[in-house]
């Protein structure tokens, strides 16, 4: 018997609940047998994990199951983990302290900054949470929407409730979404199309953020008592990330805005018509002022009915009106269009005036019930920050494209015949000639290469979007495997060809662009060069006008990417390190920085508690500035539910807060020595990882055996392609399937591998303990490390590694990776001072530890399945029950891809 410390797991009485309702549906749906067999593998894995049982008393059970009753098996464990997940987000986002502007407010004003500070502070800042399409999400929608609908069910019996409004039972009705769940298919067979994802990520923009966005503002500005500048707003990629998605093109990018259009336009208009209902304030019983009554008379609306009812006739015109835009930006009339003829809105701007005057005029009366316009202020917040186009959209592709396109349009110019050839000075030389006139380089006459005319329209609808939906639309232009100063002149220099860059007027003026260019640092040498780059940028006049002219420079930073390349600790220092250096080159120039984090969900792709992570920036480094990627998974967890999503969005923003205001309590010298000792830890790391990966050609073959990654390839979860070239070298793989084959196997390499070496060769425990008290940075960087580490499994790792055809090959690297993990859990813990991993993080251990034992049995399926299907055996049910435990493992471990 394996010697398990049997470890006391907390049940959460909702997982108690929903598992005996599942335990029922099986029963019904599944049958008698089934649920035997399910509940034998399921008390035999948990004994197990109790240290009741071997690894192996599992077997007997699992093969027995058929391959019919090993998907149907597979769904039952995925749907456990689902309901997990539900009572867990029930229980809210971690009660992290001062995670509410509240709370951040009074810490600070404790500190003795007080609300002017924060007010200021507020009044030039961005926070942006930016959803992006990568594909890391497994679940169907149809899956999500039926676990929110329990989700809201659970909250009505919190109240006390038995029944729904409509007369449901509520236990029955839980119940009901249980049988439908597990009669959901939860696998795609179709693969999916960028429209998909825009309309997947609507959903979340008409349900959670147009609603939620200006409810937060409202009781911030309670806080604070001052009315709030827009600062936090919500950007996104979906249909403007065309970096190796060859589907998203010029088409897809003006699909994506339109529907846009469509759902915001259609919100206000919904909104519009309900205070059409309510604001029934007669002249003959109240003071309305003039402005009110004009725009009542101008509405046309002159239904006798509403004569003495200004505001209801105002709302009317109001409604007419967007009506008209809606048919104009989207090219047709609304589901409900207005029976009155009026006149489109040029900009939101008109609207939001409109609105002002009804608020202004319900304001003025009466005893000040109305000071605060409730819907109708909501309203108004909701076009400062909406607009017409609903959430400012990214463009972003690979600096390599930009080049060969620029390299065409120069030599049919005749201007460079070999633009590639150029070194970089050169290059630089000639794209400042270039942007110094409006000359346009194409020509309608040249026969252009498909690739540099599917560029060239898509930065042209770029254009056209600006004059459609107006400068807010797409403002930012993210340059993928950024790394020169001319990857980002060459952006301008594209974006100059449809007038979108303008050429300064005269010799002292700034050149015009309302498109900024954004590198993306995403290597590590090239995150040790951004500072660099970020010099010589600001060091060419115009471009340093352009930012100055804006204000703020935007500097993205890759966390997978960069992690793939050097190992989690040099890819977190790195990070670290670059933010820290580029702080004082802004700084001379008086351009505010802007710090682009594109991280995803799982720790090896800069995963982890956003709040923590905000906080945990370098000092100086955030200044009220910030934008974060979204993505996959992610968007679910964080933003599924107007509650959850009210709580991580007030996370962020006073993570914002704090790190920005809070007093820095580390004294200089301290840092600098932290920095030096990370400064040859990171060395030994670095060295440790790079010579894993990438020091042999076997080892290739070691990771492509080893994990699902080809399975993983299969499923269709995103519109992009899962590679970009069809080498099979690990540099040119996608950092979301190396992250997500990983984890699968429980290995979860990226998110510590060669950590514990690295610690180990530094020896000084007294000054590692002494930063992992003390230092944020550290201290995040080992917290979420040690999660990591919770959720991995050497023991079932081994099994994956017997996958491996040459057991030579498997064994080698096997051992080196499981004694690299014996060595940074043990140094972890002496570091933390912990008898057992999360030992201090109690919640998080019986979250994890709860799910274990549901994990553990798909691994082991998920083995055979791949030997079976690997050894030539074609039954379909085998590569559906192999995507099927992908999807159950990614489902219970939270953040995997
Ligand atoms: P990318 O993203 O592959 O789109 O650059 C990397 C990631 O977020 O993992």
């Amino acid at each position: 018997m394996t010697n398990i410390p049997a470890l006391t797991v907390r049940q959460n009485p909702d997982i108690k609940y929903l598992g005996k309702l599942l335990g029922d549906v099986i029963r019904a749906y599944g049958g008698e047998e089934l649920y035997k067999r399910t509940e034998y593998i399921r008390s035999t894995s948990v004994d197990r994990h109790r240290g009741l049982a071997d690894l192996e008393a599992i077997d007997p059970g699992l093969d027995a199951l058929t391959l019919d009753e090993t998907t149907a098996f597979v769904r039952g464990f995925m749907l456990f983990s689902l309901l997990a997940n539900l009572a867990e987000d029930r229980q809210g986002v971690a009660a992290e302290e001062g995670a509410s502007v509240e709370e951040a407010v009074a810490k600070l004003a404790d500190e003795g900054v007080d609300k002017d500070a924060v007010l200021a502070l507020l009044d030039k800042a961005l926070i942006a949470p930016v959803l992006t399409a990568h594909p890391t999400e497994v679940r169907r929608k149809s899956m999500i929407d039926h676990k929110a609908r329990i989700a809201e069910l659970l909250l009505m019996k919190d109240s006390g409730e038995q029944a729904t409004p409509e007369g449901d039972i509520l236990d029955d009705a839980i119940m009901r979404q249980i049988a439908l769940l597990w009669q959901t298919r939860p696998l795609r067979r179709e693969r999916l199309f960028v429209t998909d994802e825009v309309q997947i990520s609507q959903s979340y923009m008409k349900d959670v953020f147009l609603p939620v966005l200006p409810r937060l503002y409202a009781k911030w500005e309670r806080v604070l008592g001052a009315r709030l500048p827009n600062f936090l707003k919500l950007n996104s990629w979906i249909g403007g990330d065309r970096d190796g998605n060859p589907f998203v093109d010029a088409d897809a990018m003006r699909e994506a805005l339109s529907r846009a259009a469509e759902t915001v336009i259609g919100y206000y208009l919904m909104r519009v018509h309900a205070m059409g209902a309510e604001l029934s304030i007669s002249t003959e019983l109240s003071e309305v002022p003039a402005e009110v009554i004009a725009l009542a008379d101008a509405s046309g609306d002159d239904a006798l009915s509403r004569k003495d009812e200004p505001y209801r006739r105002a709302l009317s015109g109001i409604y007419a009106r967007l009506s008209a835009t809606h048919l104009k930006l989207c090219g047709h009339v609304p589901g409900r269009p207005s029976s009155i003829q009026a006149q489109a809105y040029d900009n939101p701007q008109q609207l939001r005036e409109e609105l002002a005057i009804l608020a202004h005029g319900l304001r003025s009366g009466g005893s000040g019930v109305f000071a605060t316009s409730g819907a109708l202020g909501r309203l108004i917040r909701t076009v400062e920050l909406f607009g017409f186009h609903l959430a400012t959209l990214d463009m972003r592709q690979n600096s390599r494209i930009h080049e060969r396109v620029v390299a065409e349009l120069l030599k049919e110019a005749g201007v460079e015949a070999d633009y590639l050839a150029l070194d970089e000075a050169a290059r630089i030389k000639l794209l400042r000639a270039e942007l110094a006139n409006n000359r346009p380089l194409v020509s309608p006459w040249a026969d252009y290469s498909e690739e540099t005319a599917k560029e060239l329209s898509i930065i042209r609808a770029a254009a056209e979007a600006h004059q459609k939906y107006g400068p807010d639309v797409i403002t930012n232009y993210n340059i993928s495997n950024g790394e020169s100063v001319s990857d980002i002149l060459e952006v301008y220099v594209l974006l100059m060809e449809t007038g979108l860059y303008r050429a300064p007027k005269d010799e002292d003026g700034a050149p015009h662009c309302p498109v900024m260019a954004v590198p993306l640092f995403e290597t590590v040498a090239d995150l040790e060069n951004a500072p660099e780059v970020m010099t010589e940028f600001f060091a060419i006049p115009e471009m340093q006008q352009l930012a100055k002219s804006r204000g703020h420079q935007e500097v993205m930073i890759g966390y997978s990417d960069s992690n793939k390349d050097g190992g989690y600790l040099t890819s977190t220092w790195s990070l670290f390190k670059a933010s820290n250096a580029l702080t004082p080159i802004f700084a001379q120039t008086a351009i505010k920085m802007q710090l682009f984090h594109g991280r995803g969900g799982a720790v090896g792709r800069g995963g982890g508690s956003a709040f923590g992570a905000i906080k945990a920036q370098p000092k100086g480094t955030v200044a009220g500035r910030i934008r974060i990627t979204e993505q996959g998974e992610v968007i679910a967890a964080k933003y599924g539910t107007r509650d959850v999503a009210e709580a991580n969005l007030e996370a962020m923003t006073s993570a914002v807060l704090l790190n920005s205001l809070e007093p820095d309590n580390n004294d200089q010298k301290v840092q600098a020595s932290f920095a030096s000792a990370m400064d040859s830890i990171s060395q030994v790391a670095f060295a440790e990882y790079r010579d894993l990966v990438y020091g042999n050609d076997s080892f290739r073959t070691f990771f492509r055996q080893m994990t699902p990654l080809t399975e993983i390839a299969k499923l269709k979860i995103g519109s992009r392609p899962a590679s970009r070239t069809k080498s099979d070298k690990i540099e040119d793989l996608r950092a979301i399937p190396w992250v997500f084959s990983w984890a699968q196997a429980r290995v979860m390499l990226p998110g510590w591998y060669g950590v514990g070496q690295a610690l180990a060769a530094d020896g000084d425990m007294a000054k590692l303990q002494d930063m992992a008290a003390s230092w944020p940075f550290f201290q995040a960087t080992l917290s979420n490390m040690e999660m990591v580490l919770a959720k991995s499994d050497m023991g079932i790792a081994a099994r994956y590694a017997e996958l491996v055809e040459d057991p030579d090959i498997g064994q080698a690297y096997f051992n080196r990776i499981r004694s690299g993990w014996d060595q940074t859990r043990d140094i972890l813990l002496e570091i933390t001072d912990q008898p057992h991993l999360l030992a201090k993080s109690p919640a998080l251990f019986n979250s994890i530890e709860l799910r274990l034992p549901y994990i553990e049995p798909l691994n082991h399926l998920q083995i055979e399945l791949i030997k079976r299907l690997r050894a030539g055996e074609d039954d379909p049910r085998i590569g559906e029950g192999i995507q099927l435990s992908l999807n159950a493992i990614a489902t219970a471990l939270r953040n995997s891809g």
